[in-house]
């Protein structure tokens, strides 16, 4: 039987100079999406997948990341005495962290993805544990992150979420090569980092969701240098394949890339949009705008 996954590691050491100047002082995971920022959607979707335990792998300037799962006891004070205010302090008590439940451990160096989950051995040890990139924003039901704890569950190894991207687009991600594919579920034969288009062994892309076997950091413990001069995280798990069960899922639920612009703006559209208190507004809001 698999062992049950019960940590989930979350690198958060990056810098975001995508949004700059919004993160010139804060973390870009704390850019929000409707009305909670986008570490809290990678919280409670691992949440909500059974995983209670987090090791967050942060760097400099991330400090508002451990505030925001902390309780907040002047503001919970005060709203907890106003009597009225009851909704807004459960909104502000269910963004924390069962106390015990998480780690904040610094990745010194930027040297790549690889080396940021490396950083979480200690916390991790010897048992499988999810990878959610929280960049990346998963919206479905169940979580992206439930349904590979699911297929961990028959597979009894690693399992990583994929999507078909365009050809073109091969260059920005982890690009999966497959063999016979069962109900959205495919054992996989390698996967490259960041292939041209025409190098690439397909177009299904690695989509930042993962669940990786501990056996990962015997290869991230050799430190190798891979593409873009980085330790890369996909090509410690290309070395796990073949040695033990290595499977891609299809996800096929909503997800949007808030590590840019239009990313971003489309998931903060996409959620209000599909969120009962905020749909028709949102709505009657765009046909506003469109109209000019
Ligand atoms: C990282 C990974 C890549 C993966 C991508 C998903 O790249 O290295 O394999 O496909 O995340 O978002 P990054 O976007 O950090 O360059």
């Amino acid at each position: 039987m698999a062992q049950r996954v019960r940590k989930a590691v979350l690198p958060v050491a990056g810098l975001g100079t995508r949004f700059l100047p919004a993160t010139k002082a804060m973390a870009k995971e704390m850019l929000t999406v409707v009305d909670r920022p986008l570490i809290q959607y990678a919280v409670e979707e691992c949440l909500a997948a059974g995983i209670e335990e987090f090791v967050f792998v942060t760097g400099r300037n991330k400090g508002a990341i451990e505030d925001h799962f902390d309780h907040a006891y002047e503001l919970e004070t005060t709203l907890a005495q106003r009597g009225n205010k009851r909704v807004e302090l459960k909104q502000a008590e269910q963004a924390t962290i069962k106390p015990g439940n998480a780690i904040f451990t610094r990745q010194q160096k930027p040297l790549g993805l690889g080396h940021a989950v490396w950083c979480a051995r200690h916390w991790i040890g010897r048992e499988p544990f999810a990878v959610l990139l929280p960049d990346e924003l998963m919206v479905s039901s169940p979580t992206c992150t439930a349904q590979l704890v699911a297929a961990h569950e028959k597979t009894g190894g690693n399992v990583v979420a994929v999507m078909n991207v365009p050809r073109e687009q091969t260059k920005s991600y982890g690009i999966v090569a497959i063999k016979t594919e069962k109900d959205g579920l495919a054992e996989m034969t390698g996967i490259v980092e960041k292939p041209k288009p025409d190098e690439a062994p397909s177009t299904l892309a690695w989509i930042g969701r993962s669940i990786l076997m501990p056996e990962v950091f015997d290869h991230l413990d050799r430190h190798e240098v891979g593409a873009g001069g980085e330790i890369q995280l996909t090509e410690a798990m290309a070395k796990l394949i073949g040695t033990q069960p290595f499977h891609a899922m299809r996800y096929t639920g909503g997800r949007y890339d808030c590590g840019n612009r239009l990313g971003f703006l489309e998931a903060n559209v996409a959620v209000a949009l599909g969120r009962k208190d905020t749909a028709s507004e949102t709505r009657a809001l765009l046909e506003r705008l469109l109209k000019g």
